[in-house]
């Protein structure tokens, strides 16, 4: 996909509207986890190098259109400022005079960052005037912000009906390591969808029947089809809604000759507990009653490390059991250290997925980490995102 992105305009001495997606995890005040924030420092490095004016803008949390004291981004503006080695100075408003004032006063390579931007009720209903509000502060809209391209707000997509615009660095590397998976996958295309529920997962597992080899399915989800072949699931989370369409997606794999792979064996609590009893069935055994499958077994790890192994594409999003507890961990662990060690384009999503591999010290492993959740699986989707289309000029 041809995007242009920062490297194709001019950037001396204008004023350049870089919408971030600097929603980090907090804990009092305290940032527990700053990936989002040094992933765009390649984008903001470079502005400065070529003397722009740069205006930080991002979203934190879901204040809802009202000023939340505990969603200010002064912390994220001084934790930046830490990294860069540079000043970053924080506007208490996003638009208006004051803001403009300040831009003003902005030096060449200096940086401004806006209040958070979800503070306004104009964001969220992408409101042409806020957007014209926000624009007016700038000459160019640079949007690094792949975290947040799933939403059609003022500051994601709204701007660029006013602003020449370009993707940033992050945003440009998102979009080149997932097209790269979904348009021109290098074979054997192995992915690896897990997490709790089917509902979750449908519009990615349909997309992902038209481009994969092979689609392994664990976690809580793997319930439902295990379910739907007629097999017992005890006390397990099973979508008894979703049988159908279990029935369904399986029947489609078939169509498709797509290899669809579930867990051969289970690991069984007694309860929904990190101490729980726990024991290993095979899974045509089926779950007995009283009893709930929280992870894949040890067999199931082998097959499915075994087919990471042998893929040249693999895509991971979602987690194989309850991994939070480390009694169920182990499915989760087999896939994210099989992923780790194989020689294969690896490209993961989703927060879950990547703690197991943090967990393991594994993150370098892979190939690509997108720092999005909910736009790489809408992504996935094959979905439009509206901060991407506004980069290819659709709206
Ligand atoms: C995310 O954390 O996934 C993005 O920052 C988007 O946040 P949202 O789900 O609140 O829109």
């Amino acid at each position: 996909m041809e995007i242009k992105t920062l490297k194709d305009v001019q950037l001396d001495g204008r004023r350049v509207l870089v919408r971030a997606d600097f929603n980090v995890p907090m804990d009092n005040g305290q940032i527990t986890d700053d990936t989002r924030i040094r992933m765009v420092l390649p984008t903001i490095s470079y502005l400065i190098g070529r003397g722009a004016r740069i205006i930080l803008v991002s979203h934190l949390g879901r204040p809802k259109g009202a000023v939340k004291e505990e969603l200010r981004l002064d912390p994220v503006a001084q934790h930046l400022s830490n990294l860069l080695g540079v000043e970053v100075l924080k506007a208490d408003s996003a638009v208006g005079s004051e803001v403009a004032e300040a831009v003003s006063h902005l030096g060449k390579g200096s940086i401004l960052m806006l209040e958070n931007i979800r503070f306004y009720p104009g964001e969220e209903s992408n409101d042409p005037d806020f957007a014209r509000q926000l624009a007016s502060l700038a000459d160019i809209f640079v949007n690094d912000a792949f975290g947040t391209s799933h939403r059609a707000h003022a500051s994601t997509a709204g701007v660029a009906d006013y602003l020449p615009t370009v993707a940033g660095l992050l945003m440009a590397k998102e979009i080149d390591m997932l097209s790269r998976v979904m348009e021109k996958p290098a074979r054997p295309f192995v992915a690896i969808i897990g997490g709790a529920k089917v509902s979750d997962k449908i519009g990615v597992i349909r997309n992902l029947l038209d481009k994969v080899d092979s689609l392994v399915i664990g976690g809580g989800m793997a319930n439902t089809f295990l379910a739907a072949q007629g097999i017992e699931m005890g006390q397990s989370l099973v979508e008894q809604d979703k049988l159908e369409l279990a029935r369904e997606l399986m029947k489609l794999a078939e169509q498709k000759d797509v290899e669809l792979l579930l867990p051969v064996d289970l690991v069984l609590a007694e309860e929904f507990s990190a101490s729980a009893n726990s024991r290993t069935v095979d899974a045509g055994q089926g779950v007995p009653s009283g009893w709930q499958a929280l992870d894949i077994g040890p067999k199931s790890c082998q097959l499915f490390s075994k087919k990471i192994a042998d893929a040249a594409t693999v895509v991971w999003n979602g987690p194989m059991g309850v991994f939070e507890f480390d009694a169920f961990a182990a499915g989760t662990d087999a896939v994210a250290a099989a992923l780790a060690e194989s020689e294969s384009f690896s490209l993961v999503g989703g927060g879950d997925s990547v703690a197991a591999l943090e967990k393991l010290g594994k993150t370098g492993a892979v190939d690509h980490i997108s720092t999005g959740g909910g736009a790489s699986l809408e992504y996935l989707e094959g979905k439009e995102l509206p901060g991407i289309s506004v980069l290819k000029g659709e709206k």
